[in-house]
C-alpha cells in the first residue's frame, strides 16, 4: 500500500478554541462503558474472499487460512448449503442457521467497548467505541441516505446527523476521506464539518470531524454496535489511507481546559454483564493514585516503517515491559524476558506477543492453538500472568478472569473462556507487544498527559 502523505491535511481548531478556553469550567466527567463480545464464524468466509481476509484482525489471517481449509475439506461431504451466508453477513454471537456440522473451532471472539456521547444542538445521541489509539472523529451523515447505493449502510446508524438541524454546526465543506482502522474498520468518504461534542456533561466546542457520505464497513466490522469512535489518543493519528485527520476529543478537552486534571481513568468490563467506567479529568474515589504503579510513557514514536507499528505508536500511549511470566504455586514459566515496548490500547482486543511467547503463554493454560478456549470452571486452577512494566519493572498481575475472554456462545450454548494470547507472527520480532482490552480489563488505568505516564492498579475480582 502506498501512503499519500503529501495529500494529507490537518484541520486546525486553535483559532476558535483560544477565545472560549477561559469560560469553560474544568471538572470530572464519568461515563459508563458497555462491553459486547462478537463472534466471527470462519465457516461463513467464502473461498473467494481474499480481499476480506486482509481485513481480519491481525493474526487471524493465518488462522483463517488453516481453518477455512479444514472446514472446506469437511464441507465437500456437505455441499450446497449456506450459499447466502457467503454474502456480507455478520454472524453474531446469537442464533444462526444450522450448517450441518457442529464443530466450534472456527469461531473467534473479540469484545467491543462503547459509551454514549452526543453531537450538536439539539444533541444527537451516538454510540462510540472507546479508543485510546485513535484521534479523528467521524459520523455518518443524513445526506448519505440521498445516495441509493449508500443508503442502507448509513441507515444502520439512524437517526443520522443532519447539520441543518444543529444550531452549533459550522460548515467547512472540504471533501475528505478517512479509514477508521483501529481494529473495527470503516472506509469513509465525506465532508469536513465542525460541531459541539457532548461527552457526559462536557461540551467540547467545535470538534472537527468527518461527516461521511459514504460508509463502508470492512467485512468483519460489526458497526451495528457503534456509530463512531471516541478518540483518546495523546497525539493526532496520521491518516495513511485517506487524507483527513483531526485532533482527538481528548486533545481538545485538554486544549479547551475542560478537565480538572489532564488525565482519564479507565475500567473496562470483564464480561458483557459488567459495566465499566471512563472518568475524564480525575480518578474515582476508590483509587489512591500514589498506591498505583506509575509507568512513564515510552516516547518511541517510530514503528520502524512498519504500517502497523507506525500506526499504534502514533497514539502516544505506550510503556516499556521488561518481562512477562505465567505464575502459580507450581512455579514460574518465563514468557518474555527481553525488553519490549508495549502498546496499551482499549481498541485492540487481545494480548499480542511474539510467536514463541504466545505459544508459551497458551501452553501454560493447556492450549495448543490461538483463539482456543478452556472451560471457565478451570480458571481457579490456572496460573496468573505477571507483567514487569517500566524500567524498574514493578509487577501487574493478570488473573485468568482477565486474560481469558469470557463469552456465552449462543450458537453452541455454552460459556467459553477464550485465550487472549495472540501471536504477532513476523511482526512480533520488531520489539513491540500489544496490551489490549483483556489487559485493561484486569486493572484500573490512569492515563496522564502532563505526567507522561500510565498508572495501573490491580482490580479486585
Ligand atoms: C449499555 O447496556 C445497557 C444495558 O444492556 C443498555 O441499556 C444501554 O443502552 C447500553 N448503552 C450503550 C451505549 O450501548
Ligand atoms: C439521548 O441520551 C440521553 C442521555 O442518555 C437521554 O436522556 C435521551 O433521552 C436520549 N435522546 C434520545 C432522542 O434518545
Ligand atoms: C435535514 O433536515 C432538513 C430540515 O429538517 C430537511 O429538510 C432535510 O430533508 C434533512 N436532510 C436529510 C438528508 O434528511
Ligand atoms: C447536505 O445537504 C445539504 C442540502 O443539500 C447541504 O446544504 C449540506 O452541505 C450537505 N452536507 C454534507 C455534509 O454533504
Ligand atoms: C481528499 O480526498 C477526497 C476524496 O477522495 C478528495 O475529493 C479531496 O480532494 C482530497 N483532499 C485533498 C486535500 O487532497
Ligand atoms: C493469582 O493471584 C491471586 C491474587 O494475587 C491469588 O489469590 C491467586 O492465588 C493466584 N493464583 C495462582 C494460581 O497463583
Ligand atoms: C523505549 O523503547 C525502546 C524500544 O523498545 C527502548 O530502546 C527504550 O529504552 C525505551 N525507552 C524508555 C524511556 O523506556
Ligand atoms: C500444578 O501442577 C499440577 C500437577 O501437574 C496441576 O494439576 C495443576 O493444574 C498445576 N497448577 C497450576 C496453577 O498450574
Ligand atoms: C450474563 O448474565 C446472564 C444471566 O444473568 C448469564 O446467563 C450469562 O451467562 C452471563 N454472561 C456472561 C458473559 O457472563
Amino acid at each position: 500500500m502506498k501512503f499519500p502523505f503529501d495529500m494529507m491535511f490537518f484541520v486546525s481548531t486553535v483559532a476558535t478554541v483560544a477565545c472560549i478556553a477561559n469560560v469553560a469550567s474544568a471538572d470530572v466527567f464519568r461515563l459508563p462503558i458497555n462491553r459486547t463480545t462478537i463472534g466471527w464464524d470462519f465457516r461463513f468466509v467464502g473461498p473467494n474472499r481474499k480481499a476480506e481476509a486482509h481485513q481480519l484482525p491481525f493474526g487471524a489471517q493465518d488462522q483463517r487460512k488453516r481453518r477455512v481449509l479444514r472446514s472446506r475439506n469437511r464441507e465437500q461431504a456437505n455441499v450446497g448449503h449456506h450459499q447466502e451466508q457467503l454474502e456480507r453477513v455478520h454472524i453474531p454471537v446469537g442464533p444462526v442457521r444450522s450448517t450441518g456440522h457442529h464443530s466450534d473451532d472456527e469461531v473467534i471472539f473479540w469484545s467491543l467497548f462503547t459509551t454514549p456521547i452526543s453531537i450538536g444542538k439539539p444533541p444527537l445521541n451516538l454510540t462510540a467505541l472507546i479508543d485510546t489509539s485513535w484521534s479523528s472523529f467521524f459520523i455518518p451523515s443524513a445526506n448519505c441516505t440521498l445516495n441509493p447505493k449508500e443508503r442502507s449502510s448509513c441507515l444502520v446508524h439512524a437517526p443520522l446527523y443532519n447539520s441543518t438541524k444543529s444550531s452549533t454546526y459550522r460548515a467547512d465543506l472540504r471533501p475528505g476521506k478517512l479509514l477508521y482502522h483501529s481494529y473495527n474498520g470503516v472506509y469513509t468518504w465525506g465532508i469536513i464539518s465542525q460541531d459541539d461534542l457532548h461527552v457526559a456533561n462536557m461540551e467540547i466546542r467545535n470538534q472537527v470531524f468527518e461527516e461521511a457520505l459514504e460508509w463502508h464497513p470492512m467485512w468483519f466490522t460489526r458497526d451495528d454496535y457503534f456509530d463512531t469512535a471516541l478518540g483518546l489518543s495523546l497525539h493526532q493519528t496520521p491518516e495513511s489511507w485517506g487524507n483527513f485527520s483531526a485532533q482527538s476529543p481528548f486533545q481538545n478537552m485538554v486544549q479547551q481546559n475542560l478537565l480538572d486534571e489532564n488525565i482519564f481513568t479507565l475500567k473496562l468490563p470483564r464480561n458483557d454483564n459488567e459495566t465499566g467506567e471512563l472518568v475524564l479529568g480525575g480518578v474515582p474515589e476508590i483509587l489512591t493514585r500514589d498506591k498505583m504503579i506509575q509507568i512513564p510513557l515510552n516516547h518511541t514514536r517510530d514503528g520502524g516503517g512498519d504500517e502497523w507499528w507506525d500506526f499504534y505508536t502514533s497514539s502516544g500511549w505506550q510503556v516499556s515491559t521488561q518481562r512477562i511470566s505465567m505464575d502459580s504455586p507450581n512455579g514460574s514459566i518465563p514468557v518474555l524476558t527481553a525488553e519490549h515496548t508495549a502498546i496499551v490500547s482499549s481498541s485492540y482486543p487481545y494480548i499480542a506477543l511474539p510467536d514463541d511467547a504466545a505459544t508459551i503463554a497458551n501452553h501454560a493454560i493447556g492450549l495448543e492453538e490461538l483463539y482456543d478456549w478452556v472451560e471457565c470452571e478451570t480458571r481457579p486452577q490456572l496460573p496468573n500472568m505477571t507483567l514487569g512494566l517500566g524500567a524498574g519493572a514493578p509487577s501487574i498481575t493478570l488473573s485468568p478472569w482477565d486474560y481469558l475472554i469470557e463469552v456465552y456462545d449462543d450458537l453452541f450454548q455454552q460459556l467459553k473462556c477464550v485465550s487472549a494470547f495472540q501471536s504477532m507472527e513476523w511482526r512480533g520480532e520488531m520489539g513491540f507487544i500489544m496490551l489490549g482490552a483483556p489487559f485493561l480489563s484486569g486493572v484500573w488505568s490512569v492515563w496522564d498527559k502532563d505526567g507522561e505516564s500510565i498508572s495501573f492498579a490491580n482490580r479486585a475480582l
